[in-house]
């Protein structure tokens, strides 16, 4: 297809590689605001905070991440709440809208939108994401999600697939997706999920052969899908688990798909001056946990209710503080020294929470930072 040059100057090219997204810069364990987008974020209790998803708090949570030198900002991908005492959640912003203005609204960070696949055609989501990524300078990037949430999926009228299948679609869709980004003609799609006739999108993402990409499956089938297609792959395991999975989903990229894959965790940090009000902090989230809305997630998620009571309480607990992810307690050293342990289990990054992001994001970046950066984990 040709296009007049006053069409397409400067646009039809990528002008820098995926590998040049701040998430794959200089340091050597990168930090990112996970949730801020989501009512509650990742917490679901009453515990007090001045945290609200308003326009104007997710600017401020940006730019200060922005300003203070974090390597991402990614949003959780929600179309209804969780139910419960406080419906978790349920108040969000659209990711690729919420991406855009963050984007403009920074300088240095990358920013993702979590975009659940079923919900939106390749078509449609390319070229969001081809226009993102020309507001940001080549600083976006996709969480994929392939929707498990089966209430989600019914406000759009979609049967679920069975969950390996979700990942067959998936598959299909960015390879749909990929082909907008790179190739050069018109091209026919004939696919299981997808017919499309004439396909193209101009202009090209700005980053090649398409912008940063993250996913969080863990499960076998998860776990193949990140290793072929994705550059971050999201999990929480405990930290003696890490080292073999790493070792695995490497292995699994290397060997069957000659490509690198990067872990990270996702965690609920909650620092303050002493371990003392760090910890009276996290037991007051518990304490005024929605434990309704908590079982119901676990439900969702067919989490198995262990046979005993003390163990469903512990398990509700880590969904009330942390989206069932581990908390990063103490001061600043002592998550500095958490985050640290991470690393050395072979995690190169981080994602988090706070209990109230615009107080919490600019104390992270003033007083975690200039430990990390002390011993070597940050440039
Ligand atoms: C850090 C992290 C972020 C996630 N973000 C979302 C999200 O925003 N929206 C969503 O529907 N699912 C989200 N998920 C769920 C995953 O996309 C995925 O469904 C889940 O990890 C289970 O996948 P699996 O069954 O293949 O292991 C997230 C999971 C993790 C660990």
């Amino acid at each position: 297809m040709t296009y007049p040059a006053h069409v397409t100057d400067g646009l039809l090219g990528h002008t820098k590689r995926v590998d040049q997204n701040p998430v794959f810069g200089d340091n050597r364990f990168k930090l990112g605001v996970f949730a801020p987008n989501v009512s509650g974020g990742m917490i679901m209790s009453h515990a007090e905070t001045g945290f609200r998803v308003t326009w104007d708090q997710q600017l401020e949570i940006a730019r200060a991440a922005d300003r203070g030198g974090l390597d991402a900002v990614v949003p959780v991908g929600r179309w209804t709440g969780f139910g419960g005492d406080t419906n978790f959640n349920g108040v969000c912003f659209e990711t690729y809208t919420w991406a855009a203005g963050l984007a403009q609204a920074t300088e240095n960070i990358a920013i993702f939108t979590t975009t659940h696949l079923p919900t939106v055609h390749p078509i449609v989501a390319a070229k969001m994401a081809t226009t993102i990524d020309h507001i940001s300078g080549g600083r976006f990037g996709m969480n994929l999600v392939m929707g498990w949430f089966t209430p989600e999926m019914e406000m759009f009228g979609r049967a679920q697939l069975e969950h390996d299948r979700r990942y067959e679609f998936g598959q299909e869709w960015l390879d749909f997706a990929m082909r907008l980004w790179n190739e050069t003609e018109p091209f026919d799609v004939d696919g299981e999920f997808f017919t499309s006739h004439g396909a193209h999108g101009y202009p090209r993402p700005v980053q090649a052969p398409r912008p940063a990409l993250l996913n969080a499956g863990s499960s076998p089938r998860g776990q193949r899908f990140a290793a072929q297609n994705v550059d971050i792959n999201l999990i929480a395991l405990p930290t003696e688990q890490v080292p073999d999975y790493v070792g695995r989903i490497k292995s699994t990229a290397q060997d069957d798909h000659q490509r690198d894959i990067d872990v990270w965790t996702y965690c609920l940090v909650i620092c303050r001056e002493t371990e003392k009000e760090a910890r009276r902090v996290q037991q007051d989230i518990i304490d005024r946990g929605d434990w309704a809305g908590a079982k119901n997630v676990m439900d969702v998620l067919g989490v198995q209710s262990p046979s005993f009571a003390t163990q469903i309480t512990e398990m509700q607990e880590r969904f009330i503080a942390g989206w069932g992810g581990p908390n990063v307690v103490g001061t600043p050293e002592q998550v500095a020294e958490q985050l640290a342990e991470y690393e050395e289990a072979g995690l190169t990054g981080a994602v988090f929470g706070f209990l109230d992001y615009a107080r919490e994001t600019p104390e992270f970046c003033d007083e975690v930072l200039p430990i990390l950066q002390k011993n070597g984990l940050r440039a």
